[in-house]
C-alpha cells in the first residue's frame, strides 16, 4: 500500500494539471495551485479546462478518493507539501531564449512561506535552461537569507524532473513512463523524486542537475531532428520517384534508428519542439558554440510548412478568388492547442495570395479564431470556420490537409472528384485518391 506523499504542483496548465491528477490518482496528496481565479474555481467544480483524454476520468477518482485539492493560496500549498512540483510556463522570447520569468515569481512566492525548521524539496518540471537548477538554489537561498533564515541552504533543494509528455497522449505517457529522470546535487533527494513514481515501476536515471535538464532539451531536439531529416529526405524522394512512407520503414526496421518520428509531413508544431530547439540553440550560443545543426532543424521546419500551398500552386497557380478548404488545424490530432501549427503559415499564404479558406477542425476552431482574430477582422469573407469537414469542400477548388485526424481518414470519396487534394501528413492511399482528384502528398511521387 502506497504511502501517499504530500505534493504542491504549482501551475495547472497540461503539464501541471497531468502531473498533479496522475500523482493523485497514484494516491499522493496533492495540492494544486495556480495564480488564475476562474481557473482554480473551475478545478474546484471538477471542470478540466483544457482537452487531454482520460485526464477527467483519473481527476474524477482524484476527487472522490479525497487526494486533490485546488487553491490560489501560496502558504497553504508550500506549508501543506514536502514536494513543490514548478509546472509553470516557459515561453519563447524574440531572440529564442526561455522566458523564466513565471518560474522565478513562483521561486519568490515558495521562498516567502519556506520557515525555519523546513525542509521542501522543490522540483522543476517546466523545461528550464540548462544551468537554471543551480541558479535557482542560490536564488532561493538569497530570498531566504534576506528574511532571516539561517543557515538557508538546509532548508531546500532543487531537483530536475523533468516531463516527457505528449499532448493528447499525456495521461498514457505519465502512467508509462519510457524513463524518469531525476537530477539533483544531493542523490538523496533525488532518490525520494524518484520513489514517487514507485507504483509505476519506470526505469529511473538519477542524474546531476545540468545532466537531468540537458537531457529534456537534448531529447525533444532529437525527435525534431529527426523529423527534419525525414522531411528533407521526402523531397528528394519525391523528385527520385520514391516513397518516403517505405523508406521510413525500412529505416525504422533497424533499431539503432527505430521507426517513430519518421513520419514526413508539413512539418512540426507544438508548445515544445520549436521552443525548445530555439531554446537549445541560445544556450548553445551563449556559451560560444555554434549549433549548426539545430538551425537547420528550425529552417528547414519553417520551409516544410508551406510545402503543401507550394504544391497546390503547382496546380493552380493564380490563387486569387479560389476557394481552399483547409483540414485540421491543430498542431497535432487529439488536441485544441494552436500554438506554432503549421495550418498558420499555411492560411496567412492562402489568405496573402487572394484565396477564400474554408477551414474546419473538430476541436481546435474555437481556438483557431483567436489566433486569425486580424485575418478574421480583415478579410471576414474569405477566412470562413465550418462546424463540419464537408461543408469546407462546398465550392472549393481544392483541399489541403494539414492535421491528420482519424476521421479525414474514413472520407468519403466522392466528395473530392474533380478537386485538387494536397495530403500533408501523407493520410491517403495515393492510388485510390488518384481515381477521384488530383492528389499530392508528401514524399510519394
Ligand atoms: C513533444 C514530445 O513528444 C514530448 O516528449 C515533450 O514533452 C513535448 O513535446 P508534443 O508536442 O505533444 O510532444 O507532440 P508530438 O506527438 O511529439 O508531436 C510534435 C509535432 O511533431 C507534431 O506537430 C507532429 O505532427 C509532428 N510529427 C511527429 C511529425 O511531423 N512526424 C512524426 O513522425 C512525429
Amino acid at each position: 500500500m502506497l504511502k501517499g506523499k504530500r505534493i504542491a504542483v504549482i501551475g495547472t496548465g497540461y503539464v501541471g494539471l497531468v502531473s498533479g491528477a496522475c500523482f493523485a490518482y497514484l494516491g499522493h496528496r496533492v495540492i494544486g495551485l495556480d495564480v488564475d481565479t476562474n481557473k482554480i474555481e473551475r478545478l474546484k467544480r471538477g471542470e478540466v479546462p483544457i482537452y487531454e483524454p482520460g485526464l477527467d476520468r483519473i481527476l474524477k477518482k482524484a476527487i472522490e478518493d479525497g487526494n486533490i485539492e485546488f487553491t490560489t493560496d501560496y502558504s497553504y500549498a508550500v506549508k501543506n507539501a514536502d514536494y513543490i512540483f514548478i509546472a509553470v510556463g516557459t515561453p519563447s522570447r524574440e531572440d529564442g531564449s526561455a522566458d523564466l520569468s513565471y518560474v522565478e515569481s513562483a521561486y519568490r512566492s515558495i521562498a516567502e512561506f519556506i520557515d525555519g525548521d523546513d525542509f521542501k524539496v522543490i522540483v522543476n518540471k517546466s523545461t528550464v535552461p540548462v544551468g537554471t537548477g543551480r541558479w535557482a538554489k542560490e536564488f532561493i537561498a538569497g530570498l531566504l537569507r534576506e528574511k532571516g533564515v539561517k543557515e538557508p541552504e538546509k532548508r531546500f533543494e532543487v531537483v530536475s524532473n523533468p516531463e516527457f509528455l505528449r499532448e493528447g497522449k499525456a495521461v498514457e505517457d505519465f502512467m508509462n513512463p519510457d524513463r524518469v529522470v531525476v537530477g539533483a546535487d544531493n542523490r538523496e533527494v533525488a532518490g525520494l523524486v524518484a520513489s514517487l513514481y514507485e507504483p509505476l515501476q519506470p526505469p529511473i536515471l538519477i542524474t546531476d542537475l545540468p545532466t537531468a535538464e540537458m537531457i529534456k532539451y537534448a531529447s525533444n531536439a532529437f525527435l525534431a531532428t529527426k523529423i527534419s531529416f525525414i522531411n528533407e529526405i521526402a523531397n528528394v524522394c519525391e523528385k527520385l520517384g520514391a516513397d518516403v512512407t517505405v523508406v521510413a520503414r525500412g529505416m525504422g526496421l533497424d533499431h539503432r534508428i527505430s521507426p517513430h518520428f519518421l513520419r514526413a509531413g508539413c512539418g512540426f508544431g507544438g508548445s515544445c519542439f520549436p521552443k525548445d530547439v530555439k531554446a537549445l540553440i541560445h544556450t548553445a550560443k551563449s556559451v560560444g558554440e555554434e549549433p549548426r545543426l539545430l538551425e537547420s532543424v528550425i529552417e528547414v521546419n519553417e520551409r516544410q510548412k508551406l510545402r503543401p500551398v507550394e504544391k497546390l500552386l503547382k496546380h493552380i497557380p493564380d490563387l486569387e478568388g479560389r476557394t481552399v478548404a483547409v483540414w485540421g488545424l491543430a498542431f497535432k490530432p487529439e488536441t485544441d492547442d494552436m500554438r506554432e501549427a503549421p495550418s498558420i503559415p499555411i492560411i496567412r499564404e492562402l489568405l496573402a495570395r487572394g484565396a477564400t479558406v474554408k477551414a474546419y477542425d473538430p476541436v481546435a476552431v474555437e481556438n483557431a479564431r483567436r489566433v486569425f482574430e486580424k485575418e478574421l477582422h480583415t478579410h471576414p469573407q474569405r477566412l470562413i470556420f465550418t462546424s463540419d469537414m464537408y461543408s469546407a469542400l462546398e465550392g472549393a477548388d481544392a483541399l489541403i490537409l494539414v492535421t491528420e485526424w482519424p476521421q479525414f481518414k474514413e472520407v468519403d470519396f466522392d466528395k473530392l472528384r474533380g478537386k485538387v487534394v494536397i495530403d500533408g501528413r501523407n493520410l491517403w492511399n495515393p492510388t485510390l485518391m488518384r481515381k477521384y482528384c488530383t492528389y499530392e502528398s508528401i514524399g510519394r511521387s
